[in-house]
């Protein structure tokens, strides 16, 4: 299964996505975690095993973005794409929590620097391709907003969460996700609450999503912000236990794969 985790700046996204990926780890699945930001940081959320450094985007590799996109064999600006991506993506492999991948395909144009469609294009192609390898699993952290849906990157996944945080304006962009990617023909869209402080603001969220049923709500938990703020993965704490597990395997049961 292929799950993006996409949704509004900051709503706790890369959080979800990397304790998604450990929870399926830790119940012997073969995961493969994506970071397809840019300003990549799902591998602060992962345990990397001894000797792996955090891997540079694919924004930070120039050379790699050339190879895939052809852009300096073609004369006039034209650009190829078809990458051979099976080459590259084991340059960007690092690995976590005694042997799970994990890649980071972010990437972006400097400041005026254009249109970036020959980049999304790509993109696109590596992650369609990214289950070549023995994975049972591949977890996308997307960038903030809704370049990923609009641009059609997200369209290689078989189910998408878009993270709500307790706002409107969240929910706003989770309506506009959703409408994006039922365009992209991607009808498993589920909305989840991310940082609830009380049961209150769940029911709230709730009413605000109407008729589409939350999937799951994680409460806002100190520990996920200590962590962050010293560096290290979070433990996942005991009240984020539960509605966790039933997110993982839900989306296990409910999604039928990529591959037969
Ligand atoms: N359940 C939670 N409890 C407490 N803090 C949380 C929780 N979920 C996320 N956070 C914190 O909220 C902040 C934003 O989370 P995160 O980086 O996952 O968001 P994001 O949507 O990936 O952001 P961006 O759009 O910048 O990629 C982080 O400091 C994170 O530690
Ligand atoms: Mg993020």
């Amino acid at each position: 299964m292929k799950l993006a985790v996409v949704g509004k700046g900051g709503v706790g996204k890369t959080t979800l996505a990397g304790l998604l990926a450990r929870v399926w780890a830790e119940r012997g699945y073969r995961v493969l975690a994506v970071d397809a930001d840019p300003d990549a940081n799902l591998a602060s959320m992962l345990p990397l095993d001894d000797g792996a450094v955090r891997p540079q985007p694919l924004a930070a590799r120039r050379d790699l973005i050339d190879t895939l996109s052809g852009r300096s064999v073609l004369p006039g600006g034209m650009v190829l794409l078809n990458p051979d991506v099976g080459q590259v993506l084991p340059e960007l492999r690092v690995s976590w929590g005694g042997g799970h991948g994990l890649v980071s395909l972010g990437w972006h144009k400097g400041g005026g620097q254009g249109c970036y469609c020959a980049e999304h294009a790509t993109l696109k192609r590596v992650l369609s391709a990214v289950v070549t390898g023995p994975v049972d699993v591949v977890v996308i952290d997307a960038e903030a907003g809704l370049e990923h849906l609009s641009r059609g990157t997200a369209a290689a996944a078989d189910a998408v969460v878009v993270v709500v945080q307790p706002g409107r304006r969240s929910v706003e962009t989770a309506f506009a996700a959703r409408a994006l990617a039922t365009d992209l023909g991607l009808n498993r869209v589920h909305p989840v609450l991310v940082g609830y402080a009380d049961a209150g603001q769940v029911e709230q969220v709730q009413q605000a999503l109407g008729d589409w049923p939350l999937l799951a709500a994680l409460p806002w938990h100190d520990e996920i912000r200590r962590a962050d703020l010293e560096g290290r993965p979070p433990a996942i704490p005991d009240p984020l236990q539960a509605p966790l597990q039933r997110l993982a395997l839900t989306l296990i049961a409910s999604t039928p794969t990529s591959r037969p």
